[in-house]
C-alpha cells in the first residue's frame, strides 16, 4: 500500500509562506526590519559598500525582499535591483513602496531555493534574514552561485536567532517580565502575538538550522556550494548603534548581544 508524507517539505514551504504573508501586515511598522532613520540608512549603505560597493547600474537580486528594505538600500547605491519573494502580501506592499519613493524595482514572486532565473544573471546576489529559514540551504546555495556572473558576489545578512548570548537572555527574560507585569508593550517591539509566536516557534524546530544558523557553518555550506573567499563580517555595531533609538534599552541590548553578521562570498 502506498504511503503518504504528511510532513514533507513541502508542507513546510507552505506553512512559511503563510506565516510571512500574515506577517507582511505589520512588517514595516517594526523596527530592525524597515528603516526609520538617516543615521541608520546611512550605516547599512556603509556595510553594503563595504562588501559590495557601489552598484554603478550593475545589476543586484534581493532574495526574499519581503517589503524591500533592502532592495531599496541597493537602489540607492545605483545597483538596478529585482527583488523576489514568495508571500504576495510582502510583495504588494513592496512595489506600493517603489511607486511612492518613485524607485523601478524590478519585483518576482518566486522560490528563493529555486529562482528560475538564467545562469549568470546578476552581479550581487543579496539577501537579508533568509538563510536562517531556509528548508535546503546547500540547494540555495548552488542555486544562488549558478545565478550570478562568475567574479559576482553574494551578500549574507542573517543571525542565530535559537541561541542567545548570556547577555541577550539576560535583557530578553527582564524585558518579558517587565511586559507581563504591564511596564511595557511588549508585543509593539517584539513583532507578533502569541499564536503567530507559536507558528514561529513550529515553523524554526523544523528548517534546516534549527539549531541556530551559525555564521561559520553557514560559511562551510557557502563553501560546499561551490563559492570562494568566504568572509565572515560580525561588526554589526554601527547598525545597532542607530536602531537601538528605536527599541527601549532592553530589546536593543537584547539586539545588539545577539549573534547577527553578514557572510560575503564570491563566484
Ligand atoms: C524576515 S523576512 C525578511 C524580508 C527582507 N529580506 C528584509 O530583510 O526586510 C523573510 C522573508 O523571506 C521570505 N521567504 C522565506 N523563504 C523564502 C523562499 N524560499 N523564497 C522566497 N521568499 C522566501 C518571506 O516571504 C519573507 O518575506
Amino acid at each position: 500500500m502506498q504511503t503518504i508524507n504528511l510532513r514533507s517539505n513541502h508542507d513546510l514551504r507552505d506553512e512559511i509562506k503563510a506565516y510571512w504573508s500574515i506577517r507582511a501586515e505589520t512588517f514595516d511598522s517594526q523596527p530592525g526590519h524597515e528603516i526609520f532613520s538617516e543615521e541608520e540608512r546611512a550605516a547599512w549603505h556603509a556595510l553594503f559598500r563595504r562588501h559590495v560597493g557601489e552598484g554603478r547600474g550593475r545589476t543586484a537580486f534581493d532574495l526574499a525582499c519581503g517589503t524591500a528594505v533592502v532592495s531599496h538600500l541597493l537602489d540607492d547605491l545605483g545597483y538596478r535591483v529585482t527583488g523576489m519573494d514568495w508571500a504576495e502580501p510582502m510583495l504588494e506592499r513592496a512595489r506600493a513602496k517603489a511607486k511612492t519613493r518613485g524607485r523601478s524595482i524590478r519585483f518576482l514572486m518566486g522560490d528563493a531555493e529555486n529562482t528560475m532565473e538564467p545562469d549568470g544573471t546578476y552581479d550581487v546576489v543579496v539577501n537579508r534574514h533568509l538563510v536562517w529559514t531556509l528548508v535546503d540551504p546547500l540547494a540555495a546555495f548552488q542555486e544562488w552561485h549558478r545565478v550570478l556572473k562568475p567574479g559576482g558576489k553574494l551578500l549574507v545578512i542573517d543571525g542565530d536567532f535559537v541561541n542567545p548570548t548570556l547577555v541577550a537572555r539576560i535583557a530578553g527574560k527582564f524585558a518579558a517580565f517587565l511586559a507581563r507585569f504591564g511596564k511595557k508593550d511588549g508585543r509593539a517591539q517584539n513583532g507578533p502575538g502569541a499564536d503567530l509566536a507559536e507558528t514561529h516557534r513550529s515553523i524554526l524546530s523544523r528548517v534546516y538550522f534549527a539549531d541556530g544558523a551559525r555564521a561559520e557553518a553557514v560559511a562551510a555550506l557557502l563553501r560546499e556550494a561551490g563559492f570562494t573567499s568566504v568572509v565572515i563580517d560580525t561588526d554589526m555595531s554601527a547598525i545597532h548603534r542607530t536602531q537601538r533609538k528605536n527599541f527601549d534599552f532592553l530589546k536593543g541590548l537584547e539586539r545588539a548581544a545577539q549573534h547577527r553578521y553578514a557572510i560575503c562570498a564570491s563566484k
